[in-house]
């Protein structure tokens, strides 16, 4: 893109001041940043003056989920059914790692995070090794798509690497970086994050499809026959992954996703509730649940919307590829962004001050016909990990895993 053309983009989009440094840049400087400039989607940005509009929720009904007692009683059935699937290749497994981690507040990618307390036991280990669980039982490999995002991509694959995948064979992973967004002050200006580089952000989970074709790796799950993609959060230390009755379950029940769910500690837990909304499986986040749907009993008297989504979807892949070209919503949160004040120096705000610009992975499951909400037994398969202290955190989650006998 010339100079003249970027003028051109950035007027449209009132951004002008984003060349407030231009002349100062070395040569390379410059064309980077109209690059840069060239491939940010800025027509996004607008939404930020209509906030609520993009929340907007159709009718809200429930959609039961199957609960602990049935899927005892199907074990069995569904492991077998699982088993034979990853036997025969059909399922991959895609670690999301490409979040920021803010909340935590380490400059490392989360994964990097060390649990142990007597030793090192790091997050990805914790993952891979549940995941290796998997392998032994089936006797057979399973592909693990990693997703990082420009900002840690480096350190992340350096770091597998070094632990040698804490015993996973290379071969059988695969990364792929995903897209980023720019952001924001509460005007929608793009803040800089250097003199000839606009501050951006990775762009929220929901894009992770869309990133793993682009980067060439939806032929590799074409040739291997993989028909079924188990999508995971990297903060979830005891995450169950490619688990065989819960795989087994999903296709039994001929679903186009599977879920797995907890029962709510609360009725106003921080977690999104599984539901229908207009009649298709959907997600509703807890800030988006009324008062009248946290009361709304089922027929058996328990609240209807009872099921808590943990972020561990099983995904069809022939259905997520139809939905390829779909727009997801998109998501606008207030974020504490670095940024270049008005004399050029570079500021790390202690509250928010913008927003980032997201899609998310929950917003697919509505894309999708049918949704399996699979239970899982929360202290034994939900431990995440987003603060240091307090609810959700390091804390809480060293506590489960010592409950289910890992060594800290
Ligand atoms: P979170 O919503 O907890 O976000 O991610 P985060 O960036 O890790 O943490 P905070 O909010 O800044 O503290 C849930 C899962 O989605 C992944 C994360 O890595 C985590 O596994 N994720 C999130 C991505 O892969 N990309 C993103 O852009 C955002």
């Amino acid at each position: 893109m010339t100079l003249a053309q970027a003028k051109e983009k950035l007027e449209k989009y009132g951004q002008q001041h984003l060349l407030k440094y231009y002349e100062e840049l070395t040569a390379e400087g410059k064309e980077a940043l109209l690059d840069q400039i060239e491939a940010t989607d800025m027509e996004v940005l607008k939404s930020c003056k209509h906030r609520e509009e993009l929340a907007k929720k159709g009718v809200i009904t429930p959609l039961a989920a199957m609960q602990l007692s049935e899927i005892k009683e199907n074990r069995d059935s569904f492991t077998a059914t699982g088993l034979e699937a990853i036997r025969a290749g059909k399922v991959g497994a895609v670690l999301l790692a490409g979040g920021m981690g803010t909340r935590l507040g380490s400059d490392n990618p989360k994964g990097m995070f060390n649990v142990g307390l007597t030793r090192e036991l790091y997050i990805f280990e914790c993952i891979i090794h549940n995941l290796l669980d998997v392998v032994r039982q089936a006797d057979a490999w399973v592909h693990l798509f990693v997703m990082t995002s420009d900002k840690n991509h480096d350190a992340t694959v350096r770091f597998l690497k070094e632990h040698e995948f804490f015993g996973y064979q290379e071969e059988y992973v695969h990364f792929f970086t995903q897209e980023m967004a720019a952001a924001t002050d509460y005007e929608g200006r793009i803040y800089l994050e250097e003199k000839g580089k606009l501050s951006t952000s990775p762009n929220g989970n929901g894009g992770w499809f869309v990133s793993l074709k682009k980067a060439g790796l939806l032929e590799l799950v074409h040739s291997r026959g993989i028909e079924w993609l188990n999508v995971f959060a990297v903060d979830n230390v005891l995450q169950r992954i490619a688990d065989p009755c819960f795989v087994g379950a999903t296709i039994q029940k001929n679903c186009d996703v599977g879920a797995k769910v907890v029962k709510k500690n609360a009725p106003d837990e921080r977690v999104g509730v599984i539901c229908l909304e207009d009649g298709r499986p959907s997600i509703v986040e807890y800030y988006e649940l009324t008062q009248e749907l946290m009361e709304a009993k089922d027929e058996n008297g328990d609240p209807a919307y009872y099921f808590g989504v943990i972020l561990n979807y099983l995904f069809r892949v022939a259905e997520l590829e139809q939905i390829l070209e779909k727009r997801l919503p998109l998501h606008i949160v207030e974020k504490k962004i670095p940024y270049l004040n008005e004399s050029g120096e570079l500021v790390k705000p202690d509250s928010p001050n913008g927003y980032k610009y997201e899609n998310l992975v929950l917003d697919m499951i509505h894309q999708m016909n049918s949704c399996l909400p699979f239970e899982v037994e929360r202290e034994k398969e939900f431990a995440p990990i987003k603060n240091m202290t307090g609810i959700d955190s390091v804390e809480s989650a060293r506590a489960l895993l010592q409950k289910n006998g890992v060594k800290l």
